[in-house]
């Protein structure tokens, strides 16, 4: 069966769930799961009920697909994604990007947790990520193109819509959350990065460093969608005391900013 085929079979069957027609998606992070606790849940699917989509594993992400409302307006909240270095294909961690495309999302709103490498930030800070480089990472539009899906060439000049991050800025500004803006440099992981690596990706030119988002941006850039995306700094990659990170305090880390992280989102999607 073809990627397409499962799409248009996927959305078939969500299409029941979606009455209200919601325009805004939403990708919950590692940690970031109480978000939930912003959203008037209508239903939640659990993702091994809907076709094709793949089952999440890995602790801290609970798996549904969520129909509800945030401050009014119609959302689809993935509590829990799909990363590459649990074994998916890229084709897979893509598909419910994909397939909320197909139900008529227009703009996607991702999260993550993600290692700081910028020396002048801390954990607990949030980042709006304005640019990724995604090349350490497999891209999820390699193999045949499908017209009906995307372009073979996608532009990337503006994978994270201007507009948006200016409005994140603002409600920053508004609710006195700080907010940095910067590069987001995506890896497989499911290893941390060595120091030589953290210190590596920092004269890159990134930011933050994390293991998901940037393969569902591409995906979301090639339908055509208005992406946002905000890190929330869990670690830091580049002290030169001891820096043994584990997935325990990434987990922390990302609960402990978890409300102001809801707030940007809830007035973002408000304001939408
Ligand atoms: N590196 C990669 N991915 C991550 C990190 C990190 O330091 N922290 C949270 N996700």
């Amino acid at each position: 069966m073809d990627t397409y085929q499962k799409l248009q079979e996927a959305a078939a069957y969500l299409q029941q769930y979606a009455g209200k027609s919601p325009k805004v998606g939403v990708v919950l992070g590692s940690g970031l799961g109480n978000f939930v606790q912003e959203i008037e849940v209508e239903t939640a699917i659990p993702y091994d009920q809907i076709p094709h989509f793949p089952v999440s594993t890995v602790e801290g992400h609970s798996g549904k697909l969520i129909f509800g409302s945030v401050a009014g307006k119609p959302i689809i909240a993935m509590q829990g994604r799909f990363h590459f270095y649990e074994g998916y294909s890229t084709e897979d961690v893509v598909l419910p990007i994909r397939v909320m495309r197909m139900l008529g999302v227009q703009t996607l709103l991702l999260s993550n947790a993600a290692g700081g490498v910028n020396p002048a930030f801390t954990v607990g800070d949030l980042m709006v990520i304005t640019d990724h480089i995604s090349f350490a990472t497999a891209n999820p539009l390699m193999g045949p193109n499908d017209n009906r899906i995307g372009p073979r060439f996608p532009d990337m000049s503006e994978p994270y819509r201007k507009s948006l991050i200016q409005k994140a800025l603002q409600i920053g500004q508004e609710q006195n959350i700080k907010l940095h803006q910067g590069v987001y440099f995506g890896v497989t992981g499911p290893t941390f990065e060595t120091r030589a690596e953290y210190r590596l990706i920092q004269i890159l030119g990134a930011d933050t460093v994390g293991m998901s988002t940037v393969q569902e941006c591409i995906a979301a850039v090639h339908m055509g969608m208005d992406v946002f995306a905000m890190s929330v700094v869990t670690d830091l990659g580049i002290r030169d005391e001891e820096n043994v990170i584990t997935h325990e305090e990434v987990l922390q880390a990302a609960k402990a900013a978890e409300p102001h992280f809801a707030t940007i989102f809830r007035e973002l999607i408000r304001s939408i």
